[in-house]
């Protein structure tokens, strides 16, 4: 068996516990990720995929379980060592590509970067790769707003590798695309999961739960794991 990447034991969030509005989006969400795979969260609207996600991704935190992140336990983490864990370990993928639209290619993609103190240098070095891999390089100067869909989808893949994650999250990636784009996005995935990367996708996306490079599909409903 391949090395465990991403691993949830029984983890639950609970909002507004106690209270007349309270709401457990997730319950007892135990599941675990090997290197390199493609797993889909799948489920209908409001069966907890979005919250179990951002929990992995530490975006928030299980209210019960733990969350183990390359053998690392993280649900516990002060908030401080929480974002940076997520800064270098994680990359996401959002359904709208959150680009900012006014700033160029190359300026988008090394934004995640500029908290951390890297030096410019080295930043661009990172960058320039990316844009040679996903064949962005004449588009650096480009404002993001001036780009096709396409390219814009591969901007966003690049902004979220910037940081040298190997872990891949992607809420609803495929909802505003195209066949075609849809198609070229599971590509990108397929590409990096040859590499070892290992990938976490919320979806109900027939497109993607079918597509061959999902190795797992794992289902939702009311908060539960299902299957
Ligand atoms: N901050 C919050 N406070 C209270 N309830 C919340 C909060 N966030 C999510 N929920 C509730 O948790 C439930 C699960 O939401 P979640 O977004 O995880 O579902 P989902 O499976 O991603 O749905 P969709 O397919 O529509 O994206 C929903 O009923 C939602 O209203
Ligand atoms: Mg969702």
């Amino acid at each position: 068996m391949e090395e465990t990447i991403l691993k949830t034991v029984k983890v639950t969030k609970i909002y507004n516990q106690g209270k007349h509005n309270e709401v457990v989006p997730v319950r007892d969400a135990s599941l675990a990720v090997g290197r390199g795979m493609a797993v889909v969260l799948k489920g209908p609207s409001g069966s907890g995929k979005t919250t179990l996600l951002s929990m992995i991704g530490c975006q928030i935190k299980p209210t019960y379980g733990e969350i183990v992140v390359k053998g690392k336990p993280v649900s516990k983490l002060p908030e401080k060592f929480a974002n940076l864990h997520k800064r270098q370990h994680i990359g996401f993928v959002f359904q709208q590509f959150h680009l900012v639209p006014d700033l160029s290619v190359l300026d988008n993609i090394m934004l995640p970067l500029l908290p951390w103190g890297m030096s410019p240098l080295e930043r661009r070095r990172r960058a320039e790769e990316l844009l040679t891999e996903f064949e962005l390089t004449p588009r650096r100067q480009f404002k993001v707003r001036d780009l096709s869909g396409g390219e814009q989808q591969r901007v966003a893949i690049s902004r979220s590798l910037i940081n040298g994650c190997t872990v891949l999250l992607a809420d609803e990636p495929t909802a505003h695309l195209d066949a075609q784009l849809t198609a070229d996005f599971l590509g990108y995935m397929n590409d990096l999961k040859q590499k070892g990367y290992t990938i976490l996708i919320a979806s109900h996306d027939p497109v993607v739960c079918e597509n061959a490079m999902v190795d797992r599909i794992i289902e939702m409903k009311n908060g539960e794991i299902v299957s």
